[in-house]
């Protein structure tokens, strides 16, 4: 700040004409720089980039040409944000055939996966079942799934300790499953069976519409310190009759973020996370969906995950990341908030109320999702002492053990995890099958949740504008 202070205070006795582009020079500091100099350099920095006197590009190549390929770590989140756009092409990446990680495992499929085309068995959960790889059947309640027409799914966890021979990473593979009737739509269990020869046949007659993508979540589980490396694959079928699906392209992992901060994304289905008069899934299914969400934060080693790299051209031997989410500003609910005013009783009051209806219904209007609005009550009841309490998300989503939430993430996903599934702020909401009552529990009423999710929504558009700040976080030494 001083230094910069200086350099203005100069400019105007001397009343240059153009004494901005005289105050924007960011030179590179002399000799060995102290800790103290390197903090004011990057207070300068913060403030020119605020000031529109410096480029983000420019920026980046400032920091490049004063501190060569060693940046000092205390301006890492600086380097990292002016260059969080200069990532390698996901057409980089290496495709499914060249990457074991992103191929489906053949025990699965008809005829194995023969020249990576791969058909599904009508008998696929019997399969996984003697394999020991844990699958169900569940009806997703919002944005799960590719195929419009259904909410039905089939998600089947393949643990790399459970293929022969073991393998260093996890797959999840989630199947479209055709919709049940209208009058089971709310039957948590769907009850389709998966699509038989007669059935694609059908479809090649133009009679039905059967499902045409399959996905895949990857992770090589982490090591040590290396972060586990997350793979995100989609498999397409043509319809018409046809019954392989292929592999699409490679997934550019920006499409995927926004509802995926952390790679693998826990099943919220229909029936999981329960209100006292909502139907529960059957108990097995309940725990298989337990046991599998489980293993996606274990096999990510409880950390945030890495997005990998590739290279930035097919000529190039250098790398870059695909992705590098914290970079991107900062984020929803932090445990320090920069705008130092979003954590006082007077704010939460103001924001509490501030949309009285949220309307989460399913994006492709699917059956599950299609009541999901939320309304405050006429009088709402709102402890806010309590909202302020579980404001602090960044606790968990901050970088260390979970990808921060930012402005690369859905907002709509943020006020599912506390309004659709209330599985958020972890820990609150209790179901049936984890309460000691053997009833839902819950430390919020409906209007508090409503209130959670409008606090954290006003409170980050505070944050997003203390970007200056939150470049220069933290003291430098
Ligand atoms: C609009 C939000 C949204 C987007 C975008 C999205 N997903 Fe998902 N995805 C979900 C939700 C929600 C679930 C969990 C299922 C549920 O609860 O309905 C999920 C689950 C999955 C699963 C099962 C494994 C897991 O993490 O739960 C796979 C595989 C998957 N998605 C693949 C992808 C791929 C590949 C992309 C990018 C091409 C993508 N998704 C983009 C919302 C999304
Ligand atoms: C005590 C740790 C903890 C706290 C506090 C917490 N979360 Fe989470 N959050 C998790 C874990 C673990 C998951 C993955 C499991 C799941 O989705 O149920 C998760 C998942 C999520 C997701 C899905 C994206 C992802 O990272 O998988 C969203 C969105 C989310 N949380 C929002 C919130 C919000 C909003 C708050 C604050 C009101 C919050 N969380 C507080 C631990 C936490």
């Amino acid at each position: 700040m001083k230094h910069l202070q200086r350099l203005w205070a100069f400019a105007s006795i001397l009343a240059l004409p153009y004494a901005p582009s005289f105050a924007a020079t960011l030179d590179c500091l002399t000799g060995e720089p102290t800790a103290e100099e390197i903090q004011s350099w990057r207070q300068d920095a913060a403030l020119q980039l605020e000031q529109g006197l410096i480029t983000e590009r420019g920026l980046a190549t400032q920091i490049r040409t004063c501190f060569g390929a060693q940046v000092p770590v205390c301006l890492q989140k600086m380097n990292d944000y002016v260059t969080r756009n200069d990532t390698a092409p996901a057409s980089m990446d290496s495709p499914v055939r060249s990457s074991a990680a992103k191929q489906p495992p053949s025990e699965l499929f008809l005829n194995g996966t023969a020249n990576f085309e791969y058909k599904i068995p009508e008998d696929i959960e019997e399969r996984a079942a003697t394999l020991g790889w844990p699958a169900v059947r569940y009806k997703s309640r919002h944005s799960g799934g590719f195929d419009r027409d259904t909410s039905s799914l089939l998600m089947i966890h393949v643990p790399g300790d459970r293929v022969n021979p073991p393998v260093n990473y996890d797959r999840w593979l989630n199947f479209a499953l055709p919709e049940d009737p209208e009058d089971q739509a709310m039957n948590p269990t769907p009850a389709s069976p998966l699509p038989s020869a007669a059935d694609y046949a059908a479809e090649g007659r133009g009679e039905v519409s059967l499902p045409k993508v399959f996905t895949m979540v990857s992770l090589d589980r982490r090591l040590d310190n290396k972060p586990a490396q997350v793979y995100f694959q989609r498999f397409l079928r043509n319809g018409r009759g046809s019954i392989a699906f292929k592999p699409e392209g490679n997934s550019d992992p920006k499409r995927c973020i926004s509802c995926h901060p952390n790679g693998l994304r826990a099943i919220s289905p229909l029936g999981y996370h329960v209100r006292k008069d909502e139907n529960m899934m059957n108990e097995e299914a309940w725990k298989t969906v337990q046991v599998i969400n489980e293993a996606m934060v274990k096999a990510a080693g409880q950390k945030t995950v890495s997005w990998r790299d590739a290279p930035v051209s097919a000529s190039s031997t250098q790398r870059k990341n695909l992705l590098n989410p914290s970079a991107h500003g900062p984020g929803v609910g932090p445990l320090a908030p920069l705008n130092g005013r979003s954590r006082t009783v007077e704010f939460i009051n103001q924001c509490a109320q501030r949309r009285r209806s949220i309307d989460l219904r399913d994006i492709f209007g699917r059956a599950p999702g299609r009541g999901n609005v939320y309304r405050l009550s006429s009088r709402p009841q709102i402890d806010a002492a309590k909202v302020l309490r579980f404001m602090s998300c960044g606790g968990c989503h901050g970088n260390a053990s979970r990808a921060p939430l930012n402005t690369l993430t859905d907002w709509a996903q943020i006020d599912f995890k506390i309004l659709v599934d209330q599985s958020m702020p972890l820990g609150a909401h209790r179901n049936p099958l984890e309460s000691n009552t053997g009833n839902v529990q819950d430390a919020l009423n409906a209007d508090e949740r409503i209130a959670l999710a409008n606090c954290l929504q006003a409170e980050f558009e505070l944050e997003v504008q203390e970007k200056t700040a939150w470049l220069t976080q933290g003291t430098c030494q």
